[in-house]
């Protein structure tokens, strides 16, 4: 909502009148892919595939904020999702790979971006 991540879960209706709201769909498309939708492909971050909207949402919003975060604000900025098949660090791989792709970087990765 207006470029900060935001659980729709809990979220209002009410309090997006007048708010600019990007849901996962409108980051790209199944031919294609937004830059972190396409990393994500690569890092094949998804099991079950529940905890992938929010957690894409999330780089996104982490990413467009800040093209080189440290690992820390990245594990921060997706905590609040939980991915109950436990694909965490396939889902860092891909927030690496995303961050390197849109011309930034983490600044301290725990794991080279390969
Ligand atoms: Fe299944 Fe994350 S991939 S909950």
């Amino acid at each position: 909502m207006d470029g900060e991540a935001v659980p729709s879960c809990v979220t209002p209706l009410a309090t997006l009148d007048g708010r600019k709201v990007t849901t996962v769909e409108g980051l790209g498309t199944a031919e294609a892919p937004g830059v972190v939708q396409q990393a994500f492909i690569q890092e094949q971050a998804a099991q079950c595939g529940y905890c992938i909207p929010g957690m894409i949402a999330r780089a996104e919003a982490l990413l467009r904020a800040d093209p080189r975060p440290t690992e820390a604000m990245m594990r921060s900025a997706l905590q609040p999702s939980l991915c109950r098949c436990g694909t965490h660090m396939r889902i860092l791989r891909a927030v690496r790979r995303a961050a390197v792709a849109m011309g930034g970087g983490i600044v301290d990765p725990a794991e080279p971006v390969s």
